[in-house]
């Protein structure tokens, strides 16, 4: 049968390939367009996601949906996910083995929707697509692997914290636009 994002929701919700399983009480397996030139990808779901089973709902949530505005997209428009699709008990990283667990989940996601651009919140995103980078100074800069763009920039929720690094992310951002023409300019003579 066709791989669809139904299909995958559904496997996430029965999945208990990693010990986070335990300990969630909704998978938070993404959402948005299956036909999206963009996806953005996160770390994992945090407590209200959890709850709700659906991705960037809180703080960071709220933040990214002011990005979103600032280039005149609506979540409609994109796919949003994470890296781990349950939440890490109090918020910790996520451990190594359990993004090698949840790994396959997210990679038939992007290979379904074939995104123009994949969007890289935060330093556990880049390490999943782009091992080796630094955040702080690969962030706003695209990379382009075996024909996927790829584009890391910092996580909302650092913003939060660091408040001067919301005026960076808004200048990575507003790069999104462009960085989309390009990637379709390359697919086009590929
Ligand atoms: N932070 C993330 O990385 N993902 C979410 O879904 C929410 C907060
Ligand atoms: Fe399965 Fe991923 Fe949840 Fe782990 S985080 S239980 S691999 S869906």
């Amino acid at each position: 049968m066709k791989d669809s994002l139904v299909k995958i929701n559904e496997e996430v919700k029965n999945c208990q390939k990693c010990p986070l399983c335990e300990t969630r009480t909704n998978t938070v397996p993404g959402c948005g367009n299956s036909r999206a030139e963009i996806v953005f990808i996160g770390e994992g779901p945090g407590k209200n996601e959890d709850l709700q089973g659906r991705p960037f709902i809180g703080a960071a949530g709220k933040v990214l949906d002011g990005l979103l505005e600032s280039i005149n997209l609506k979540r409609e428009d994109v796919f949003i996910t994470n890296v781990v699709k349950c939440r890490p008990p109090l918020n910790r990283d996520p451990l190594p083995e359990e993004v090698a667990a949840c790994r396959d989940f997210l990679a038939r996601q992007v290979a379904i929707i074939k995104p123009q651009i994949i969007v890289l919140l935060g330093r556990h995103a880049m390490d999943r697509f782009l091992p080796g980078l630094k955040i702080s100074e690969d962030h706003g800069k695209p990379k382009l692997r075996d024909g996927q763009t790829y584009f890391p920039i910092y996580h909302p929720a650092a913003t939060i914290y660091q408040r001067r690094l919301l005026q960076t992310l808004e200048v990575d951002f507003k790069k999104i636009p462009k960085i989309i023409k390009l990637a379709k300019n390359e697919n086009k003579r590929s």
